[in-house]
């Protein structure tokens, strides 16, 4: 009898498909991907495949943005209910009157937020490419960012320019307490600690590095350092530890989990190629305009 792994590789075939997964999913679900990256990595790949159909396995608006990039692709997330809350704390009505209170100012949206906000939007954004993106602004020109209050702080701090802020916030990594990693500095005195981003101010000082998933791989793999303490999401431990034998990576928290992300497993990537379900699409309208905010950040990335 065949494993699971063995049909979804077989359908997958036959399917003419593709999976690519998140740094940020189950360690199985990382294991029989084609593909596994950050947001803006995962964006860019989606664009780039030529299969017809992608099994993307993350949460709804990163099948969303492959949605807008590739309309005629058929884009498949393994869970129909894989969200993302921060992206659902602001709503185009909200952001409409935003923007009236501020006529002129330029709109930069982080990527983990819905398709009707990107539409509203001039430029995307995700964590590795924030600073460049805020950067290339004119100085004379007022910047609402949207969702994530965090990013946008830590970008504000960084460039010394001053933006209207929304105040979102992923729960997951605002679960991580600045104890959890004093803990973790004082039993590995030698590890550097890489933070995401995405995280609360408190734990920002406490970090060396402050990276995307896909940096933290990349730095992870670069350094000539031998232990690393982790502040995100725990599904990257499994890349990193498969990337580097020979080093060391301690999480500083088991609640630093998405749920979210969580709800793909190898099962749903089966079923997900066997009903070619649940297909992710964008009304026209908004995808024409939200292509443009994205285009727009992968053109300046
Ligand atoms: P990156 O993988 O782009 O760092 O994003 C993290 C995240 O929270 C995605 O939901
Ligand atoms: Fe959203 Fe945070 Fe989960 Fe990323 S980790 S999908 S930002 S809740």
């Amino acid at each position: 009898m065949k494993s699971i792994e063995e049909k979804i590789q077989d359908l997958k075939r036959e399917r003419g498909a593709i999976i690519i997964a998140h740094n940020y999913q189950p360690d199985e679900v990382q294991a029989i991907a084609d593909f596994t990256g950050d947001s803006l990595e995962l964006s860019r790949k989606g664009a780039e495949l030529p299969h017809q159909v992608i099994v993307f396995c993350g949460v709804h608006f990163m099948a969303e943005t492959a949605a807008i990039l590739s309309p005629e692709k058929t884009i498949l997330l393994p869970d129909q209910f894989a969200g993302c809350p921060m992206a659902d704390m602001i709503t185009a009505d909200q952001l409409r009157a935003k923007k009236a209170e501020h006529p002129g100012a330029v709109v930069i949206t982080y990527v983990n937020s819905s398709a009707a906000i990107k539409a509203e939007s001039d430029l995307c954004c995700t964590s590795s490419n924030a600073m460049k993106i805020v950067a290339s602004v004119p100085a004379d020109k007022e910047i609402i960012f949207v969702p994530d209050t965090h990013l946008g702080h830590y970008v504000q701090e960084q460039l010394g320019r001053k933006m209207i802020i929304w105040d979102g916030y992923c729960p997951t990594h605002s679960r991580i307490r600045d104890v959890d990693i004093l803990r973790e500095k004082e039993d590995h005195p030698n590890a550097i600690v890489m933070a995401h981003p995405e995280c609360p101010l408190n734990i920002r000082e406490l970090a060396d590095e402050l990276l995307s998933t896909g940096q933290m791989c990349k730095v992870a793999k670069e350094s000539p350092h031998k232990e690393f303490i982790v502040a995100t999401e725990m599904g990257l431990l499994y890349r990193l530890r498969n990337e580097n034998p020979d080093k060391k990576f301690y999480s500083v928290s088991d609640r630093a989990v998405c749920p979210n992300m969580k709800k793909i497993d190898l099962e749903k990537v089966l079923w997900s190629l066997e009903d070619m379900q649940y297909r992710v699409t964008v009304p026209e309208e908004i995808a024409n305009k939200a292509r443009r905010s994205i285009e727009a950040m992968l053109e300046l990335s």
